[in-house]
C-alpha cells in the first residue's frame, strides 16, 4: 500500500468515526482544509521535476477525489441518520386507541313520549303541556269530582303548602286530566265567534304524582291525556283511534284491545283499556294501559261548552307502563334510579 492509499484509508476512517456533522467538518479540515494533508501534498508537487510532477499530481488528485467522495458519502449518512431520529421523535402511534367522547341518549320514557306524540300528531292531534302544580278545582272539581267525594281517594296525591284563590291547597297533579279543562277552555275562548267550533283534538303528556311506590308505581310517573271533542264524536271513534294508536306503538296487528267497563267521575260511560299480545313472553295476558270514556256533560260544561251540543271522549294512558311493555322492563323503579348501565341500553 503506498502513502496515498493509506492517506485515503485514514481519511475514510476519520470520517467514519465522526458521529456528528461538526466532527465530520473538523475531520475534513485535517485532510482537505488549507493546512490539510492533501493540500500539503499538492503544495509539495512544486518541488518535483515536470515528469514526476505530472504523474504524482494525477495520483494525488485521484486520492483527493476518493477522499472527497468518502466525505460526501459520510455527510449523506449523517443527514439521513439525523432525519431518522427526527422522524422517530415526531412519529404518531396510529395504533393507540382514540379518546372517545361518551354520547348521550334519550331516556327510555322520553323516547316513549316522543313516540306517542309522533303517532298522535300523525292522526291530527295537537300536543299540549301544562302545569304540574295544580289548583284543587282543575285537578278534581272541574272533573266532576266534588269535594269530599270518595272518588278523590283514587288519586291521592301530594299537596303544596300554598293555597289557591279558592283557599284550597295546591296539589301536585295526580293525573294529566286537568289539561282537558285548560286546553278546552282556551280552545273555546279562541274560537268563541266560530260556529261550529273547530273540533278539539289534543294530547297532553307530562309528569304526574301520587302517594304510591312499588315495582309498578312510582310517586312521580307519567301520563298522557287525550281529548277529542266535537259535535259528533262517539265511543266508536275512541275505540278506533286508541286501538290504531296501540297497534302503531307496538308495531304489531297481533294485539287484542279490550274496553273493560270502569268508573271515572269525569267520563260516562268509562272504560279501562286492556291489551293482550298474541305472542311473546306476555302472550295472552290482559294488561291495563289506559283509562278512558265519554266526557261527562258536567265536564263539557266546565270546558265552557254546551253539553247538549258537544260530545267526545278522553283517555289517560301511562307512558311508563307502555315503555316497560315495549322494552321488556319488569321494575318501573329502574327508570328512575339513574343507573347508566341500565339506561345506556336504550341509546
Ligand atoms: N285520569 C284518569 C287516571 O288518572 C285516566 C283517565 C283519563 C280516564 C281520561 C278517563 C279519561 O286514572
Amino acid at each position: 500500500m503506498n502513502d496515498l492509499d493509506s492517506l485515503v484509508l485514514s481519511a475514510q476512517d476519520a470520517f467514519a468515526t465522526a458521529a456528528q456533522a461538526a466532527e465530520l467538518e473538523n475531520a475534513k479540515a485535517r485532510f482537505l482544509g488549507k493546512g490539510g494533508r492533501v493540500t500539503e501534498l499538492l503544495k509539495g508537487l512544486a518541488a518535483l521535476s515536470p515528469e514526476l510532477k505530472k504523474q504524482r499530481g494525477a495520483e494525488v488528485n485521484q486520492a483527493k477525489q476518493r477522499i472527497e467522495a468518502a466525505l460526501q458519502a459520510r455527510r449523506d449518512e449523517l443527514a439521513k441518520a439525523e432525519l431518522d431520529v427526527q422522524l422517530k421523535a415526531e412519529a404518531l402511534d396510529v395504533t393507540l386507541p382514540g379518546r372517545r367522547r361518551g354520547t348521550g341518549g334519550l331516556h327510555p320514557v322520553s323516547r316513549t313520549m316522543e313516540r306517542i306524540e309522533a303517532i298522535f300528531a300523525s292522526m291530527g292531534f295537537d300536543v299540549a303541556e301544562g302545569p304540574e302544580i295544580e289548583t284543587d278545582w282543575m285537578s278534581f272539581t272541574a272533573l266532576n269530582n266534588p269535594e269530599n267525594h270518595p272518588a278523590r281517594s283514587m288519586q291521592d296525591t301530594f299537596y303544596v303548602d300554598i293555597k289557591d284563590a279558592d283557599g284550597r291547597w295546591l296539589n301536585l297533579r295526580p293525573h294529566t286530566s286537568p289539561m282537558q279543562v285548560r286546553y278546552a277552555q282556551a280552545h273555546a275562548r279562541k274560537h268563541a265567534g266560530r260556529d261550529p267550533m273547530p273540533e278539539i283534538r289534543v294530547i297532553a303528556p307530562g309528569r304526574t304524582y301520587r302517594v304510591d311506590s312499588d315495582a309498578t308505581h312510582s310517586p312521580m310517573f307519567h301520563q298522557c291525556e287525550g281529548l277529542w271533542v266535537g259535535e259528533n264524536i262517539s265511543f266508536k271513534d275512541l275505540k278506533v283511534v286508541f286501538s290504531d294508536f296501540l297497534r302503531q306503538f307496538f308495531e304489531t296487528d297481533q294485539l287484542d284491545v279490550r274496553f273493560r267497563p270502569s268508573f271515572f267521575p269525569f267520563t260516562e260511560p268509562s272504560a279501562e283499556v286492556d291489551i293482550a299480545f298474541a305472542s311473546g313472553p306476555l302472550k295472552g295476558r290482559w294488561l291495563e294501559v289506559a283509562g278512558s270514556g265519554q266526557v261527562h256533560p258536567n265536564v263539557i260544561r266546565n270546558y265552557g261548552l254546551d253539553p247538549e251540543r258537544y260530545i267526545g271522549f278522553a283517555f289517560g294512558m301511562g307512558p311508563d307502563r307502555l315503555a316497560m311493555l315495549r322494552y321488556g322492563v319488569n321494575d318501573l323503579r329502574q327508570f328512575y334510579e339513574g343507573d347508566l348501565r341500565f339506561l345506556s341500553q336504550f341509546k
